[in-house]
């Protein structure tokens, strides 16, 4: 998917905005507060129908004004162009129209435009508690496959029963009897889910691996997915089962359940050390931009189409030649938006594409290196 252009008016600081993006990088400088992360949430949005940042929409709109439209045009791989319009008044919902026509609701459009954004708190990935994990596993899966979105939504909706039962039992307020109809189906639920996940980061992992060691060869770096029940001998089901009956007692004591994919977690290393333990800051931080990209590819694998990378204030902590290595990386076809405080963080990065700097909302094309088919 390339972007080709965007119009926005009233959003955030952005007042009016008419932009031409290249269909290589697209690199966003600008002194903080100017409206740099601003532009991304305004490419972005048109992936999910809804902000990154904020789950308030009224939030998007520029102070003092009573709407926001936005206008993207884009092209996909297959050479089919796309009109997207977006528009949100003050107390309203955010409407949708697509080549002209007016759409439903603003979900209809989610799918259309496939991307990956990295912002810094996501290095939270590699570094923060294991839930960041599960949900990148659960969220890739679920991308792919609609029997597993399905078999977790079940999951997570008989986990909650069963420890709702659980508490009264721990609270003397139930007999325990009613424990075996739910543990069956905790059980078969629970082994598809951990089997979905299983088989889709087996994937990931390799593509990880690839995506780590273009950018820093001579580090080898391992993603393995960690089923806190499965021993890899009996089959999950059974797996799970047993460790339901060694827990049983402690789970009527303490009133939750104490074994299942709830528990699960992604195992990060590099030559073999644990990444969470001992990483630096800046690996870390790779390691979660090279788990997007593997997600990013994973899924851009199903889907034939690639994604759009956006990349909010990346670079800050990669040394140059990281940052090289990954600019190196994107250059492979997917289009870019990176944006960064200082300009010389992309003299790091070398140069190509399209600059732009914003102050105050307002964007200056800076430069436009390489030839001009750059520009889509
Ligand atoms: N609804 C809004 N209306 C007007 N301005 C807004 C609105 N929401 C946020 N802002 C302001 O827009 C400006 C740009 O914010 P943005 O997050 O895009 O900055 P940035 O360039 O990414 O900065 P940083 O380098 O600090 O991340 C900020 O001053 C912010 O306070
Ligand atoms: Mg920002």
């Amino acid at each position: 998917m390339i972007i080709k252009e965007i119009r926005a008016v009233n959003f955030r600081n952005i007042t009016g905005a008419e932009l031409t993006f290249s269909k290589s990088f697209n690199f966003i400088s600008g002194r903080n507060a100017q409206g740099k992360t601003s532009l991304l949430e305004a490419i972005h949005i048109f992936s999910l129908g809804r902000s990154f940042r904020t789950s308030k929409v009224a939030e998007m709109i520029s102070f003092g004004a009573d709407y926001f439209y936005l206008k993207l045009g884009c092209e996909s791989d297959t050479g089919i162009c796309l009109d997207i319009e977006l528009s949100l008044e003050q107390g309203g919902r955010i409407r949708a129209k697509v080549n002209g026509d007016r759409q439903p609701g603003v979900s209809s459009i989610i799918g259309l435009i496939p991307s990956v954004i990295f912002t810094p708190g996501d290095v939270e990935l590699s570094s923060g508690p294991p839930a960041g994990r599960r949900l990148f596993a659960d969220y890739t899966a679920a991308q792919i496959s609609p029997s597993f979105l399905g078999d977790l939504k079940e999951f997570r909706r008989i986990l909650a029963q069963r420890n709702s039962l659980l508490r009264k039992i721990s609270a003397g307020e139930s007999g325990a009897g009613g424990l075996a109809a739910w543990n069956s189906a905790f059980v078969e639920k629970g082994a598809s889910v951990a089997r979905g996940r299983g088989e889709i980061l087996s994937g990931l992992a390799e593509k990880a691996a690839a995506i780590y060691g273009e950018i820093r060869g001579g580090e080898r770096f391992g993603l393995a997915y960690r089923c806190s029940f499965g021993n890899g001998e009996s089959p999950l089901e059974e797996a799970l089962a047993a460790a339901l009956v060694r827990v049983s007692e402690n789970e009527k004591r303490r009133g939750y359940s104490l074994a299942g994919p709830q528990y699960d977690d992604i195992a990060l290393t590099l030559d073999d050390v644990d990444l969470r333990k001992y990483g630096s800051q800046g690996r870390k931080r790779l390691v979660a931009i090279v788990m997007k990209l593997a997600q990013a590819a994973t899924i851009m694998e199903k889907r034939a189409e690639r994604p759009v990378v956006l990349l909010d204030d990346i670079f800050s902590e990669l040394d140059p030649e990281t940052s090289a290595g990954v600019r190196r990386l994107l250059s492979g076809g997917h289009q870019s938006f990176i944006t960064s405080p200082g300009k010389e963080q992309f003299d790091a990065v070398g140069d190509g594409g399209l600059e732009l700097v914003v102050e105050d909302g307002v964007f200056e094309v800076a430069g436009v290196s390489g030839d001009g088919e750059e520009r889509a």
